[in-house]
């Protein structure tokens, strides 16, 4: 079990690799890490989380208080959004919020990751859903975030980058990182026309090896074998009224937003790429 002070150091490393990543600019994204039901550590608000030590982590309580932070530091004016994920969710140790530069076009177009295109994805993740718009640090983050916590281990947050949580933070950090190549992959087979994705009995057997492997968190496999109906790749599809829909799994912000065929959004994309002399 890792102290204190490990665990403070634990979350500085996460934040060069998220800043070393491109994840975050300046001085976005926050961290934070469950050291019990009543403690947190967290990143404090207004610094780049490339150049954090030890000395610059808060210790908050589970409503946000701050327990302990040196002179100078106050927790993450996002604190709220991380203790909706632990009040939501007592299996989770850590949880991550950056800016990486697909997801977060993903997020500002409004395109949830719904799409199956490659196995780790679609076992890591299933499918992300976009959290509707939040003003950053008031409370619409986490009301917005509420309902796809018992369903996923990430959202994109409309228009603003990503969320994760996980077990402990290199698992959380680990599902950000799977987030950006999910969305980096759908991005770049987009300019290539279009993914080619799988049909429904390839995703259900890769459900099939995540439950085999046992794998932590919540998954739209779960939720869709317990619910005996489609898995959530096939949400928003034409069938987007169906149980998974009910259940949190609408696979978009809106209850109104469309998801859109490869087909159109790669002409989409060609047209905007010509009107903007890249083709
Ligand atoms: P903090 O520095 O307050 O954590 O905020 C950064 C951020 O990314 C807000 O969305």
């Amino acid at each position: 079990m890792a102290t204190e002070y490990e665990l403070k150091k634990q979350i500085c490393d996460i934040g060069k690799r998220i800043y070393n990543r491109n994840m975050v600019a300046a001085n976005d994204g926050n961290i934070s890490v469950k050291l019990n039901d009543h403690e947190f550590l967290c990143t404090p608000t207004g610094v780049s989380k490339g150049f954090m030590t030890p000395e610059f982590i808060c210790k908050v309580d589970e409503k946000g208080n701050v327990i302990q932070a040196n002179k100078g530091f106050k927790p993450s004016s996002e604190i709220k959004m991380h203790m909706r994920v632990y009040e939501k969710r007592p299996d989770v140790g850590a949880v991550v919020h950056a800016h990486p530069t697909f997801a977060t076009a993903f997020a500002i177009a409004g395109i949830p990751l719904t799409q199956p295109i490659m196995p780790e994805a679609v076992i890591a993740l299933g499918c992300v859903p976009i959290a509707e718009y939040g003003t950053p640090s008031t409370m619409e983050i986490p009301d917005n975030v509420e309902k796809y916590l018992p369903y996923y281990d990430a959202v994109l947050l409309e228009s603003h980058g990503a969320l994760t949580w996980s077990v402990d933070l290199l698992a959380a950090y680990h599902k950000m990182e799977s987030v950006e190549f999910y969305a980096e992959l759908l991005y770049k087979s987009k300019m290539l026309g279009g993914p080619k994705e799988f049909d429904k009995e390839t995703v259900e057997r890769l459900y099939e090896i995540r439950r085999q492997f046992n794998l932590p968190g919540k998954h739209p496999a779960n939720l869709c074998l317990n619910k005996h109906t489609l898995n959530c790749h096939n949400c928003g599809k034409g069938s987007a009224a169906g149980a998974c829909a009910t259940n949190g799994c609408s696979g978009s912000v809106n209850s109104d937003a469309k998801t859109y065929s490869p087909e159109v959004v790669a002409e989409i994309t060609k047209q905007v790429l010509s009107q903007l002399g890249m083709q």
